[in-house]
């Protein structure tokens, strides 16, 4: 009995070292964490029970029968982050770079069934070199049967990916289609073909932290959430990112204690909002002066900067928030802002955590670069993903909320459950000085005249009074009790119930 318990520990021990010693160390002389030592920092101290340690590939081409690491390069399983169940698969760059064999994806396919039966999110943490080059389409197989179950996964259970060397070719595809992608500075790299291709067939010289480093998916693509400086930042971040979310769609996101009271009052806030309408303010004031204890988390903080996403809490309780930041581009609305809040609405919708909305947006960006860019249907993906959300949505408009741009922002009209606004607000078809420059184009020429309709235009829309008399607006609250009222709105919607009619799935314009 006791030779067989030794065994089973030699053989442990022997997985556990996975490529060997000189690679680990190798993984370490890159800055690197091992596929084992990420787990380790990602899950609650001694949580992980991991699956299929022993397997290993079946490939017998190119020598391969005789080298049959343990684990073949994935370690995979689950564990808790503060208590609460992930099912987590890590990529093991010390065994054939980490690249995909039929056996390796089997692994990971297990572990999502397994969450998506379960309900649990799944975390991959991906550094492979791709494909197993030695197996050939069955490699390519592996990929695709990962691919089907992210797509099964998607909107059942979180999926976050967290990319920590190299991820390329078709291997990108899964990790697009979760949830989250955090990456780490310098050290990893997502394209769909690398800086050889590039060259030959466009002749463009680039990098590989030029062509798909964190810093180019973070500010430039937006295929990336979260830039980070190394991997014990990224997965301390991943961390703080699951204790914001459910673990699966039947259940409600964490409720979290808390030491704020909701009826803090901010009179700061009283005065956030400059004299001039066309000076600009910091909307993530506003953002943690409403938040539990000031907590706000961003996703995709460094792209499309003129909205913010991200989540906060309210009496303990997540809540998704999307504002307009009149800091950048003056707070319009565009092509990049609308797609990056669209996804971050569905996300939210998909997980039933309710929406913020936060409104200052003098309109949809003008422009041939944005009409040519298509920003109709992009535009239309954020009306779209409000307009079918039916988690509670409170609305708080601070200054302008013109044109389209006013009902695309979970107005009252895409069933906006409160629709508040300061009384600030400004809620128009347009600013006052282009209003009038159309409606009384005789008197261009006039400079007095003009000046007089504008103010008169001024006097009669920018308020919110317009709108609250319709009962478009429920009610104009004091920016200092924000947080109260918003807190109180939420707190009421808790056993909201909206169906959308059945449908197979919608045709959001994509
Ligand atoms: C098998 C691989 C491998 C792979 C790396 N290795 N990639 N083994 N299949 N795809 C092995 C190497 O042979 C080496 O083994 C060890 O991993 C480390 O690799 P190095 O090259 O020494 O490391 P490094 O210099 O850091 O370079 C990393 C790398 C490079 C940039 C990822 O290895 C590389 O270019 N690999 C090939 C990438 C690729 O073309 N993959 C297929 C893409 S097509 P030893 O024994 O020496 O330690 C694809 C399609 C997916 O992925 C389609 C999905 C639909």
């Amino acid at each position: 009995m006791k030779d067989i318990l030794t065994e089973l520990e030699d053989r442990r021990n022997d997985a556990r070292l996975g490529g060997g010693q000189k690679r680990i160390d190798a993984q370490h002389g890159r800055g690197k964490l091992t596929a084992r030592e990420r787990i380790e920092l990602l899950l609650d101290e001694g949580s992980f029970e991991e699956f299929d340690m022993f397997v290993s590939h079946r490939c017998t081409d190119f020598g391969m029968e005789n080298q049959k690491p343990a684990g073949d390069g994935v370690v995979t399983g689950w564990g808790t982050i503060n208590g609460r169940m992930v099912y987590v698969f890590s990529q093991d760059f010390t065994v054939f770079g980490g690249s995909l064999s039929e056996t390796h994806a089997q692994k990971i396919c297990k572990i999502m069934d397994m969450a998506i039966q379960n309900g649990a999110p799944v975390i991959g943490i991906n550094d492979s070199g791709g494909a197993r080059i030695q197996e050939g389409v069955a490699s390519l197989a592996g990929y695709a049967e990962v691919f089907q179950r992210n797509i099964m996964a998607s909107g059942v259970v979180p999926q976050i990916s967290v990319i920590m060397g190299p991820c390329a070719g078709g291997a990108v595809y899964s990790p697009a289609m979760t949830d989250f992608i955090f990456m780490v500075k310098d050290t990893s790299y997502m394209f769909v073909t690398g800086p050889d291709v590039v060259k030959t067939v466009t002749n463009e010289v680039v990098t590989a932290e030029e062509l798909g480093g964190a810093s180019t998916h973070t500010k430039k693509s937006s295929v990336a959430d979260g830039a980070f400086e190394n991997d014990v930042e990224a997965l301390a971040e991943v961390r703080r990112l699951v204790d914001f979310l459910p673990l699966n769609n039947r259940e409600k996101p964490p409720v979290r204690p808390f030491f704020d009271s909701p009826e803090r009052v901010e009179a700061s806030l009283d005065t956030l909002i400059p004299d001039n309408p066309n000076t600009p303010y910091d909307m993530k004031e506003l953002i943690t002066k409403v938040a539990d204890e000031g907590d706000f988390y961003e996703i995709q903080e460094d792209y499309a900067k003129n909205i913010i996403t991200g989540f906060i809490r309210l009496e303990g309780q997540t809540v998704g928030v999307v504002a307009n930041q009149p800091m950048v581009l003056a707070g319009c609305l565009d092509i990049d802002s609308s797609r990056k809040a669209a996804r971050f609405v569905r996300f939210c919708d998909c997980f039933e955590i309710p929406i913020l909305t936060l409104v200052d947006v003098p309109g949809f960006l003008p422009g041939t670069s944005q009409e040519y860019g298509g920003v109709i249907k992009h535009g239309a993906k954020l009306l779209f993903a409000y307009g079918e959300a039916t988690v509670p949505k409170v609305t708080v408009i601070t200054r302008k909320a013109y044109g389209g741009a006013y009902d695309v922002m979970a107005s009252k009209h895409l069933r906006g459950d409160f629709n508040y606004a300061w009384p600030t607000a400004e809620i128009a078809v347009m600013g006052a000085k282009g209003a009038t420059e159309i409606i009384h184009r005789a008197d261009l020429g006039d400079a007095e005249k003009i000046a007089q309709h504008t103010q008169d235009y001024e006097d009669r829309f920018a308020n919110p009074f317009v709108a609250a008399e319709r009962g478009f607006i429920d009610e104009v609250i004091m920016p200092h009790s924000t947080r109260r009222r918003v807190s109180r709105a939420f707190a009421s919607l808790r056993n909201k119930k909206l169906k959308n009619p059945w449908k197979k799935h919608d045709n959001i314009p994509l």
